[in-house]
């Protein structure tokens, strides 16, 4: 199996750019094989690229509206050129003419395309496909190699015929090879691949009757991230997951607890099997000692009391099951964040914790960023800007990397 094959991209954004050539034939498989792989997909088309294919055949494909024209009120008013640009998790052209790189090379902006190119900030990948001497040309030359010190990829071209019948140089690469690229850029190689994973996320709920449970406003988005995440870069990853309302990520063994006895019983099921632990989930730390098998009536009350039991600590249970395995913990904290997170570290015996201060308005519970802080022991911190949470479930995942690397290196 080759690693295009392999290649996962549910939950990543790619913008494909196509220009004007012989080979956007090939770019409309493209959209195809990255739809197959489960990415979302949006279409920037060059007025020269809809002369070989047409936006209809991009937008059924991409099932995204085309992008075409920088001026039209229609294509602004579904995703305006700005926004396309910082949509995307990765920006791709392919096929990327030597007009194109020349523009890109220089900062030109005359059309919706190259606009974009100016005002993405993600990972960009260029696929060139051109006459084997206009790609031989010292000018195109220059313009990849000014594009690459960029930091963008240049996927080159292949050899063979082309289509103007001249052989060498210039065909589009294959499309396993931009989808590998792709991929690295998404996700770095596939770091985690024969890793097992396994996750806990969202809230648990403890009922006091039927109707009634105490919980807390976790929304899972975290800890989905990282078993997303964890998947994309090739672990076998297992989900255990509190009532939250996001769908069981697909490729992710899911299971759904409910309260914080029923996620101990989870992780103990399948703590064995797994290298990693990551504990995302927002334990309730008490759980009322009856609950009651019928709906607690009112009956004009103007106070009750609600006795409470504390629930066992999940991360304390499987501190013996711990051995070699890698462990990450949460901290949501209101005060004095990274010495009360320092003391959860090495009371709970993990390897790394990532604390959040709950107190800022931008970031944590429910909200789709995250401004976290990653303390290790032996000293270690890594304060983290206000990023997506899936980009900050990748900054965990690459320092736990490191983590297990240097592990396996002395153990
Ligand atoms: O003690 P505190 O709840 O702040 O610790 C947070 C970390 O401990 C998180 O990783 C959380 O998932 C985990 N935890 C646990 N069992 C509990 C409470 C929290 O494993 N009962």
């Amino acid at each position: 199996m080759t690693m295009g094959e392999k290649a996962n991209f549910h939950g990543r954004k790619i913008l494909l750019g196509v220009t004007g050539g012989i080979s956007v034939y090939k770019s409309a498989e493209l959209v195809r094989e990255f739809i197959r792989r489960g990415a979302e997909v949006s279409v920037v088309m060059t007025e020269n690229a809809t002369r070989f294919i047409t936006p209809l055949t991009m937008e059924s494909l991409s099932r995204n509206p085309v992008g075409l024209d920088m001026f039209s009120l229609t294509d602004e008013r579904t995703m305006g050129h700005i926004d396309r640009a910082k949509w995307a998790d990765l920006f791709i052209v392919a096929p990327a003419t030597a007009n194109y790189l020349a523009k890109a090379a220089c900062g030109i902006a005359d059309d919706l395309l190259t606009t974009i190119s100016l005002v993405a900030r993600c990972p960009v990948a260029v696929a060139p496909a051109m006459n084997t001497n206009m790609w031989s040309h010292p000018t195109v030359q220059d313009n990849i190699r000014t594009l690459e010190e960029r930091g963008v990829k240049i996927i080159p071209p292949g050899e063979g015929e082309l289509a103007c019948g001249d052989k060498g140089k210039g065909r589009l690469a294959d499309l396993d090879i931009i989808i590998k690229a792709a991929q690295e850029l998404l996700y770095g190689a596939c770091d985690m691949s024969g890793l097992s994973v396994l996750v806990t996320a969202g809230p648990t709920r403890e009922s006091m009757d039927p109707v009634r449970f105490i919980s807390n406003p976790s929304s899972g988005k975290m800890g989905y991230a990282i078993a997303e995440a964890a998947r994309g870069r090739g672990a076998v990853v297992t989900l255990i997951s509190g009532p939250t309302s996001l769908k069981d990520p697909d490729g992710i063994e899911t299971i759904r607890v409910v309260t914080a006895e029923e996620m101990l019983a989870a992780a103990r099921d399948h703590i064995e099997a797994n290298q990693w632990l990551i504990m995302t989930a927002a334990v309730a730390d008490y759980r009322p000692v009856k609950r009651s098998t019928r709906k607690t009536k009112k009956d004009g009350k103007k106070k009750i009391t609600l006795e409470m039991e504390s629930n066992p600590d999940i991360l304390m249970e499987l501190a013996t099951a711990k051995g070699d395995r890698l462990y990450v913990g949460f901290a949501a904290e209101s005060e004095s964040l990274e010495d009360n997170a320092r003391k959860k570290l090495l009371s709970k015996g993990l390897d790394l914790i990532v604390a959040n201060d709950i107190t800022e308005r931008d970031s944590g519970f429910e909200k789709d960023e995250n401004r976290a802080t990653l303390l290790g022991r032996e000293g270690y911190v890594e304060r983290f800007p206000l990023m997506s949470k899936l980009e900050l479930a990748h900054r965990i995942l690459d320092h736990s990397s490191v983590l297990w690397r240097a592990a396996a290196k002395n153990g």
